[in-house]
């Protein structure tokens, strides 16, 4: 685990609908809270069914000494979306300081940043930075209804016609190709949303014969590409089988069980929690960016923190590392 991170105790401030299947939660923390960059996250202790586990929100701007996160209540989700829509107000939550991962580089001539649903988050931080700064910046934001959208007012005023809001139920979808042509040479995009928007993202970019490094992202790993389902998992020479429910992670029911497992960002992004499949009888669900393409493609291993087995049984090693 990282050795920066700081734990700090909070309580709620308030609790704020921002759309329809969005929370913004603020929290009055213990202490100061250190200046934070757009993108960052923090980690929250919450309680599923009984379990203490930990979630990760990217904080959003919110007032010196507060940290606030905009959280979507997911139907399939592990628990912690349920169990942050559970707080009220002078709740006791324990959390970290934020840290960044997913940065601004404060470089490009233009930004291009695209968000798909709850993939808002860090987005609405950037856009509120880079307006600030007098940045040339374009938001393009596609949800699934125009009422799942949040901060879109707020964004309307800050960003007029520089902010495309594309609503799925109206037929109206994010044109990645038309949008990356538009682009001026040493233009970045930032984008945060769903993993088959940022895999289509990934081709379209290559496709226009971009820079790699100018296509920066992070991915929510609640978007897999089947829904939630238990499966079990047979831990080679570690002589268990370990059953893992449908709201919980594979990282989370290793641990539980006493199988010893190492793991930093629990977003998919590290590859610490890698683990190797040995055999299986379900379908991999890459939830993952760490892994390449490729590497996916061969099916031989997983980050237990966001991918999962779409059912059934699997054999794996834990002990393998890179
Ligand atoms: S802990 Fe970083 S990829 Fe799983």
């Amino acid at each position: 685990m990282r050795n920066r991170v700081e734990w700090r105790d909070a309580r709620v401030a308030e609790v704020r609908q921002i759309a329809e299947d969005v929370r913004q939660i603020s929290f009055a923390v213990d202490g100061a809270v250190p200046r934070f960059d757009p993108g960052s996250h923090s980690n929250f202790r919450v309680e599923i069914e009984g379990e203490a586990a930990t979630r990760t929100y990217t904080v959003i701007p919110a007032p010196v000494g507060q940290i606030a996160v905009a959280v979507k209540l997911h139907p399939q989700s592990r628990g912690g979306s349920r169990y942050m829509w559970g707080l009220e107000a002078g709740d006791a939550v324990r959390l970290t300081l934020p840290e960044n991962r997913f940065e601004l580089s404060w470089r490009a001539e233009h930004y291009l940043l695209l968000a798909g649903g709850i993939g808002i988050t860090p987005i609405y931080g950037m856009a509120r930075a880079l307006a600030a700064r007098g940045a040339s910046v374009r938001l393009v934001y596609g949800a699934r209804s125009r009422g799942l959208m949040a901060f879109t007012e707020e964004l309307q005023s800050l960003l007029g016609d520089r902010l495309i809001l594309r609503d799925n139920a109206q037929g109206q979808h994010v044109d990645l190709e038309a949008e990356f042509a538009a682009l001026p040479a040493n233009a970045e995009c930032y984008l945060c949303g769903p993993i088959g928007m940022l895999e289509a993202a990934k081709r379209a970019w290559a496709e226009s014969g971009r820079p790699v490094s100018r296509l920066r992202y992070e991915v929510f790993g609640d978007s897999g590409l089947f829904a939630e389902k238990p499966f079990t998992v047979e831990v080679l020479n570690r002589g268990v089988t370990v059953p893992v429910r449908s709201d919980q992670s594979l990282l989370d029911a290793l641990s539980a069980a006493g199988v010893e497992m190492i793991s930093d960002c629990r977003r998919g992004e590290c590859g610490l929690c890698a683990v190797r499949v040995l055999d299986r009888d379900g379908q991999l669900d890459h939830r993952d960016v760490f892994f390449s393409d490729e590497e996916k493609a061969e099916g031989q291993r997983m980050c237990a923190c966001v991918s999962r087995l779409s059912e059934g049984h699997a054999v794996i090693d834990v002990g393998y590392r890179a």
